[in-house]
């Protein structure tokens, strides 16, 4: 029988609660969930894609049918590669839609044969991104419950190692 594969994509810098969310959602619909971390170390990201696999790596460990890898170049050849079938998105609020809706259309006419699946975010999740979860560290907010504790820990490493801008 075929496995149903599937890649969530995204940059995940870093990784939050919202994403894991969709992650363990969407690994009952799946046989196999690959989160495909983009390799965009051109691009300021507060961590290199290096770090960002790690980290996602260490909260997979609880999900076998779940790993991690890093792609760069064009998402439906990285899909193709790994004989996935779809492309998982998370859409929080109509504000994500028409960013998501061109990047669907967009893979659907590079390779017809890579469906792109939207997923809401649970609830309690609906207004997190990682944009908000860096600009609430560095500002000292509380982030309990929005990202996982080993997450949290990156995040002060970071901050102890690089001062608290976060660059
Ligand atoms: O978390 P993000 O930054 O919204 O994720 C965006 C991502 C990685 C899914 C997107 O930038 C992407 O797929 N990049 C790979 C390049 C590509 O395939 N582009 C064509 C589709 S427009």
């Amino acid at each position: 029988m075929t496995r149903r594969r599937a890649v969530y994509p995204g940059s995940f810098d870093p990784l939050h609660n919202g994403h894991l969310d969709l992650i363990e959602r969407c690994l009952s619909l799946f046989d196999e969930v690959i989160v495909a971390v983009l390799q965009n170390d051109h691009k300021k990201a507060l961590f290199s894609s290096a770090e960002r696999v790690e980290m996602i790596g260490e909260q997979l460990a609880p999900f076998p049918t779940c790993r991690v890898e890093r792609f760069s170049g064009l998402l439906v050849d990285f899909v193709e590669k790994e004989g996935a079938c779809c492309v998982v998105r998370g859409l929080r609020a109509v504000s994500d839609f028409e960013y998501e809706f061109q990047m669907a259309l967009m893979n659907k006419r590079l390779n017809p044969r890579v469906e792109t699946l939207f997923m809401m975010p649970k609830e309690d999740y609906t207004f997190v991104s990682s944009r908000t979860v860096k600009e609430v560290f560095f500002l000292g907010g509380n982030l309990d419950g929005l990202v996982p504790e080993r997450i949290l820990e990156r995040l002060e490493a970071h901050r102890d190692a690089h001062g608290a801008a976060g660059g």
